[in-house]
């Protein structure tokens, strides 16, 4: 989404991160923020990694949502270089399911957070993004509480379909 300062910075290791990450910028979509998406390496591009999270704060994002996988030290290392908020995002690796990903993004050591979502769970870091946002947007708090209820409102239509076709139907439609 262009404007000048979107809010929110979503950066990966590489592009074969996108898959994953596109549920995070899917998410920016749907509650109608701005938002930045950018390839930031630290093994690759280590030095483009420090002036991106230098900077991030002086040019208007709020909070960065980081993924990668593997070695994974892009959301740690940004943290440790923004005042801001850092979610991570571990990507699914092929060799060890993304387990590598997930204990390099969250066992951080003491003063340096970074806000580890599950493996793959882009959507939630896209939603914990949002959510920081509307500690102080009253209108994003209406959306998340709509977004909620959308939610709430799937589970019963499931629950009145299950009820209506019973358990074999049901299991028959869902493959
Ligand atoms: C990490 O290495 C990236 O975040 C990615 O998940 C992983 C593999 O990168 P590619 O070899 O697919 O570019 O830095």
């Amino acid at each position: 989404m262009a404007t000048s300062s979107p809010p929110i910075g979503i950066i990966m290791g590489s592009d074969s991160d996108l898959p994953t990450m596109q549920r995070a910028i899917a998410i920016c979509e749907t509650f109608q923020v701005a938002h930045e998406v950018a390839i930031v390496s630290a093994h690759r591009t280590p030095e483009r990694m420090v002036e991106y999270a230098k900077t991030a704060h002086t040019r208007g994002r709020k909070v960065i949502i980081a993924g990668a996988g593997g070695a994974a030290h892009l959301p740690g290392m940004v943290a440790a270089l923004t005042p801001l908020p850092v979610i991570g995002v571990p990507v699914a690796t092929r060799h060890l399911q993304g387990l590598d990903s997930l204990y390099s993004i969250v066992q951080m050591p003491r003063g340096i957070p970074v806000a580890t979502v599950a493996i793959g769970n882009a959507q939630n870091a896209g939603l914990l993004a949002i959510q920081m946002l509307a500690s102080y947007d009253q209108v994003l708090q209406e959306r998340i509480q709509a977004y909620r209820q959308s939610l709430t409102q799937t589970v019963l239509d499931k629950q009145h379909r299950l009820e209506t076709i019973g358990y074999q139907s049901y299991l028959e439609t869902q493959n």
